[in-house]
Parts: structure tokens; sequence; C-alpha cells
């Protein structure tokens, strides 16, 4: 017998949400189909780092997780850290890393994930946390020294 629908119930940045999905369905579109636009869809292949959001507070890809593993569990997108992804944002206007923008709110989920996973971070660290963060605009320096500078307004050492 085919499964067509299965039900899930998971919280999306603090809300409850329960649907019957179907087995196959991303993550990334069950969030973008429950109106979370800013998960952007870039690769589809696990290599651009755009669609990053949290499961129970961890960053994953959510091209590459199917939505049922969402199920018992916590979504965070971007405006479930609205505050601190406004606040890092200034420093990326200050810095003149803001350009089309398509690929930050991946780059921003994972930024705050690093700094929960990682006291101090030094410059190397930093890098390879956000390896998997493809940006076509920047060139990626302009995000350093935005990355740079709210770290250390924040405390931290880079
Ligand atoms: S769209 Fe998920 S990693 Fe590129
Ligand atoms: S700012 Fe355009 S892709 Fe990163």
């Amino acid at each position: 017998m085919q499964i067509n629908q299965i039900r899930i119930s998971c919280e999306i940045n603090g809300t409850r949400c329960e649907d019957d999905i179907a087995p196959d369905l991303t993550l990334i579109d069950f969030l973008r189909s429950k109106g979370f636009l800013s998960v952007k869809q870039g690769c589809d292949t696990a290599n651009c780092g755009l669609c990053t959001v949290w499961l129970d507070r961890k960053p994953v890809l959510s091209c590459s997780v199917l939505a049922a593993r969402a199920n018992g569990k916590a979504v965070t997108t971007i405006e479930g850290v609205q505050e601190e992804a406004e606040a890092f944002a200034r420093f990326m206007a200050d810095q003149g890393a803001d350009q089309c923008g398509f690929c930050s709110p991946g780059l921003v989920m994972n930024i705050l994930a690093m700094e929960r996973e990682l006291e101090n971070p030094g410059p190397e660290e930093i890098r390879h946390y956000l390896s998997g963060n493809l940006c076509r605009c920047t060139g990626y320096a302009s995000q350093m020294r935005a990355i740079d500078a709210y770290l250390a307004a924040k405390g931290g050492t880079v």
C-alpha cells in the first residue's frame, strides 16, 4: 500500500504547526508553503547554504532534509530570530555587504548558530564554519568584516 500523506506536528518559530504532508516533501518546500518565504532556494543540492534553518537549534540545509524529520521538533527561520538578525544586518550595511541579499537569510542563520556553538571563534574557525554559505555578489571580504565587527561588538574575539 502506498502512503500518500503522513501527519507531522512541529513548532515553527514557537508556534505549533500540524499538517498532513507527502512523505517526500522537503523541509524547504514545507516552510515556503507555510509562508516562510525568507527561506531561499539556491542550488537544491546541499551546496550553497541559502536554505539554512535550524532544527532543534542546529543549522540544517532545508533543501536536503525531509519535512517529516521536523516531526516533534522545533524549526527556526530568520523570522524567529528577528531582533538578532536585524542587529547583524546593521553591521552588514555598515560594511557594504548588503548587496542583492538573496544569500543573507541562510548566512545569518549560520552566523547566529556559530555564535551559540563556538566560544570566541578565530578567523579560521569562522571561515570554516561558514564555508558552506555561498554568495555570488560580495566576494566575502565585506561579509567577513561585518562578522568580525559584529562579534567584536558582542565581546567575542576575532
Ligand atoms: S538550496 Fe539548499 S544548499 Fe543550496
Ligand atoms: S548578496 Fe547577493 S548572493 Fe550574496
